[in-house]
């Protein structure tokens, strides 16, 4: 019997990098992009074989398309170790997506946790959300080198997070609707390349870099307070705050700098990247009546895809 999963993207809103050296971050699920994994039994192949179909399209567009292949077969195993099983079952794993690749929208998180859905549920024996998020974080660790673990767990439990590593996520309750256009740079980068060159960065200039981490890192919490208190503005401003601390790091580029102008020039409260940087996407926090011509000026900007989302307020 086929079984189907999916899991959505995600938007780091404030503390990117900051996150991966221990300071708070937020972020929220950007649901109408999915990822979906569907497993089938395969009555052709010889038993224990595990037949991976990536979404061909989207991986031919990398650098290395190979490593969605890879990226699926990791996140296949760990969900095998969590279920203590040592032999694959004889199916099919099938990935197609609607997030793109290293694009800051946490595609890769989003493979791992809609595989582990999949499979476990395929096996009889659906993992619970805990679970899943551990077998996403293992399978980041394996294919990212150092993940904080924002990603995978936001999309693991598609809900606004305030995220600290090794402390228990907390849920976020947004106290108004809030509206985010999220605009693509048409710059393909890997996020594990950008951590990685920070960390270098870090390393070898540690008086610079340091205090623009903890810059970073101050954000987080009243930010938590400005959605909490459906508080627009401060929410605006933090996220322009942390675009200059971003881009101080090297963390911007051309492409983004000129979609977060023209959504500021256009009416935006706030604007920002988004994830890793250096390309993939932006986000701009926009009052209801500016929608549309912040969506137009994004677009004659040079943007590919704008999408639109609202983070809904807590219910109660
Ligand atoms: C990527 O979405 C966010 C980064 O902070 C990396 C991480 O937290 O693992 C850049």
């Amino acid at each position: 019997m086929l079984v189907s999963q999916s899991a959505c993207a995600k938007l780091i809103l404030l503390g990117e990098h900051a996150v991966v050296y221990g300071f708070p971050a937020l972020a929220i699920p950007f649901s109408s992009l999915r990822v979906r994994a569907s497993v089938e039994p395969d009555f052709t192949s010889a038993p224990g074989t595990l037949t991976i179909t990536p979404p061909e399209k989207e991986a031919q567009r990398l650098k290395n398309p190979e490593a969605v292949t890879d990226l699926i077969k990791k996140a296949c195993e760990m969900t095998l170790r969590t279920l203590n099983l040592s032999q694959a079952p004889t199916c099919v794993v099938r990935v197609r997506s609607e997030i793109p690749f290293a694009s800051g929208l946490g595609s890769s998180a989003a493979v791992s946790v809609a595989v582990a859905r999949a499979l476990s549920a395929f096996l009889g024996h659906p993992l619970p959300v805990e679970e899943v998020n551990a077998v996403a974080f293992q399978t980041e660790q394996i294919t990212h080198g150092s993940p904080s673990g924002i990603d995978n767990t936001v999309i693991a439990y598609e809900q606004p997070i305030f995220f600290q590593k090794t402390q228990t996520p907390m849920g976020v309750h947004p106290g108004k609707a809030f509206t985010f256009l999220v605009a693509d740079s048409g710059v393909q980068k890997s996020t594990m390349e950008t951590v990685s060159r920070l960390a270098q960065r870090r390393t070898d200039s540690p008086q610079e870099v340091e205090p623009v981490l903890t810059q970073i890192g101050s954000l987080a919490q009243p930010g938590l307070q400005a959605l909490e208190e459906g508080d627009e503005a401060r929410l605006g401003s933090l996220m322009n705050q942390n675009q200059a601390l971003l881009a101080s790091l090297g963390l911007s580029c051309e492409a983004l700098d000129r979609l977060i102008e023209a959504a500021l020039s256009a009416g935006a409260i706030g604007a920002k990247l988004t994830g890793g940087g250096q390309g993939g996407h932006m986000l701009a926090l926009v009052p209801e009546s500016a929608v549309s011509p912040v969506k137009s000026a994004l677009k004659d900007a040079g943007s590919p895809h704008v999408y639109v989302t609202t983070l809904k307020p807590a219910e109660g």
